[in-house]
Order: structure tokens, then sequence, then C-alpha cells
């Protein structure tokens, strides 16, 4: 088991990475100060999966338990779901003090996350991610939050988790497109921060795709350290240096939301967006065509799409209008000037975006 610090001045805390460590996760708890009874929210999947060893540990290390599951879909992170939520919570609350956990993916996290901000000003939230993804990304950072039907993640806050346990176990049972999904993410940080590891990801794809546990554990390590890092830097995106995080979101939600959040998953969606930034990086003559090949190859060897399936242009191009990083008239892309190093740009032309964008539909 290893621990990453998060150091953030008003609500530090610590990643917790490693395989069969289910069991400690009451003592960690333990550990953070936290206190009174644990509200679990999951999806029934996840739920009948994980929370048997879950309730167990924290049994033992004298937490009480309450639940809610909500649908498994992105559909799940809605206003509406959310006020769901806290009907149940502030029946259970019955004057105890609660904290939460959220059980899931991404989607369980921002939603919970979101919750727990909110409920009574704001209560004590951890997160248990259980998809890679989750467990190299979203978990981390306290950026919480439900969708509009305008756009992704346009309702929320930034509200930092007090524990984020990632058990590499739970990542045995995702399906492969949910694995690829959780790569995209991993290849964007190697991308914009870490040559080395986007060179390991050339050599040791496919063994993450396979599940290998110490390629799971190192990327989850590897990611976690990255992301806390940034993050300790510009926790509130106020200081341009988080945003690079974005790299590839611009135009990857633009995708998605085109896409009503069914055809592309969120991975997906962000490796084309990666994509559409590195060929707008090439256009403007700031990344070279070999380098801008390594990122394709090792996006196409991960059997992440390259190509944008079914969605009309104009579709895509409007949806990025209701992006937060479009503010005003101007937009804000995160480019691509070397592996390991980017740019950022404001007012890409329009007529740049079309361009790229047109020639990556089939
Ligand atoms: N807050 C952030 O910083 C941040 C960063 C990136 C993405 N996100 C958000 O994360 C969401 C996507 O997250 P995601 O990709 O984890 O999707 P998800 O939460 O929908 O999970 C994907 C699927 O995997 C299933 N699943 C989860 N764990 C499993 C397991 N261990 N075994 C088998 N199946 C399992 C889920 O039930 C779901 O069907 C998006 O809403 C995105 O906006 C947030």
């Amino acid at each position: 088991m290893k621990t990453e610090k998060v150091r953030l001045k008003n609500s530090p805390y610590n990643i917790v990475v490693g395989s069969g460590i289910i069991r400690l996760l009451g003592k960690e708890l333990k550990k953070t100060g936290i206190a009174g009874d644990a509200y679990i929210i999951s999806n029934r999947r996840i739920y009948l999966r994980f929370a048997g060893q879950i309730r167990e540990s924290l049994k033992s290390a004298g937490f009480e338990t309450g639940h809610s599951l909500v649908p498994d879909a992105e559909t799940s992170k809605s206003f509406k779901t959310a006020q769901t939520l806290i009907g149940n919570i502030s029946s259970f609350d019955k004057k105890r003090r609660l904290f939460i956990i959220a059980l899931g993916g991404g989607v369980i996290g921002d939603l919970a996350g979101f919750v727990a901000s909110i409920y009574k000003r704001g209560i004590p939230y951890i997160q248990v991610p259980t998809t890679l993804l989750a467990q190299v990304d979203s978990s981390i950072g306290g950026k919480t939050g439900v969708d509009l039907s305008q756009g992704k993640n346009l309702l929320g806050a930034f509200y930092q988790p007090r524990l984020v346990f990632s058990e590499i176990n739970f990542l045995k049972s995702l399906p492969l497109r949910q694995v690829r999904s959780g790569l995209a993410e991993i290849i964007k940080y190697g991308a914009i921060k870490d040559p080395r590891l986007f060179g390991y990801l050339e050599k040791h794809y496919s063994e993450i795709l396979a599940l290998k546990q110490s390629a799971l554990e190192f990327v989850v390590w590897r990611c976690s350290g990255i992301k806390a890092r940034i993050v300790e830097q510009d926790e509130k995106e106020k200081k341009g240096i988080r945003t690079i995080l974005n790299f590839g979101h611009t135009l990857g939600h633009a995708i998605e939301a085109a896409g009503a959040y069914g055809k592309y998953n969120h991975g997906e969606a962000i490796a084309l967006g990666m994509l559409l930034a590195a060929d707008i990086s090439k256009e403007l003559n700031i990344l070279t065509p070999q380098k801008h090949a390594r990122l394709e190859t090792l996006i196409g060897a991960s059997g992440l799409p390259t190509r944008i399936k079914n969605i009309p242009l104009a579709g895509i191009v409007k949806a990025q209008f209701y992006d937060k990083k479009f503010s005003g008239k101007k937009n804000k892309f995160v480019l691509l000037q070397d592996i390991g190093k980017t740019r950022i740009m404001e007012n890409v032309p329009l007529e740049m975006i079309r361009k790229v964008t047109r020639s990556r539909i089939t």
C-alpha cells in the first residue's frame, strides 16, 4: 500500500493506492479523524459487488452504514438525482453526524461529491473509485458536479474529499471499454506532463488493457502523483496550471454532448478531443508531425477511437459553445508543443476547429 499526500493548505488529504487493501479502509478512515455514520452512494451493480467488503471493514472500525443507489448512467449526474439523494440522506440523518462514501466511477464520484458539498453547507466525503478513470483522475482534486441539458458539469463546486482510497483489485471486473476509457486519461497525463510515462505506455499499453496488476498499480500511482502536484499548485483552476488537465476536453466534451452522452463514453471522447487538439497544434506548426503521430499511434493501438463516427460537424461546433472553457466569445485550448509539454491558446479560429474536426468525421 502506498500513500500520496495532496498538500492543500485548508483541506489536505491522502490518496491510498494498493491491491488487496480494502480491509484497511476503516482504519484509514479513522486516521482522517472523520466521525459519524458512513452513507454510501453507489449504483446497484457496484454496490452488490463491493459493498460487502467495505461494510465489513467499516464495521470493524466502529462505523455504522446506510446507503442510496442511483441508476447506472451518466444521466444520474443530474440535479434531480442529487435532490433525491439529499432527501434520502436527510431521512437517514436524524441528528446523527454522517459522511458520504462515493463508491463507483466518475459519475458516482462527481454526483456524491456534489451532494456532500451542498448538504448542510458541506459534509465530509471520501472517494472509493472503482473505475480506472476514477482512480487516475476524477476521484482526485475535488471537482464535483452534475450535468445540465446544455452541457456537462455546468453545476458544481470545488469540494475536496477527506480520503481517496484506490483498491486496484476492484478494477478486475471492469469491461474492456471502461479500461480503455481510463487509459485515455492516462495517455493524457503522459502527453501533458510526463514523457517517461508516455514512453512506458507506448511499451506497456497492452498490459494495462489486460489488467495486469503491476501495470495498473504503476499507472494509478504515477497519475495520482501527477494530479496531486497539479491540484496543489492550482486547486481552483485560477492560475492556469490546472488548466492543462483539460487537454482534449474542449472538443472532447462537445463530442460527448453532441453524441447525447451515449455514443462515446468520457475517455473515448477525450481521446478524440486530444487528437483534435493535436491536429490544431500541428496546423499551427507548434507540434511536429512525428510527435503528433506518436499520440495518434498510441491512441489507436489502445483501441480508442481516432475517427468521429455519425456525429455531424454542426452538432459538435454547437455543443462547444456550452462548454465552461468557452467564456464570452473566446475559446480556450490546451495545445501540445511536445510530448510532456503544453501551450494554452485562446481564440483558436473557428474555421481551423471546423477544418480539423471535419477531417476526423467519417
Ligand atoms: N471530477 C473530475 O475531475 C472528473 C474527471 C474526469 C471525468 N469525470 C467524470 O467522470 C465520469 C466518467 O466516469 P467513469 O468513466 O468512471 O464512468 P462511470 O462512472 O459511468 O462508470 C463506467 C461504468 O463502469 C461500471 N463500473 C464501475 N466500476 C466498476 C467495476 N469495478 N467493475 C465493473 N463495472 C464497473 C459503472 O457501473 C458504469 O457502468 C463523467 O461524468 C466525467 O465527466 C470527472
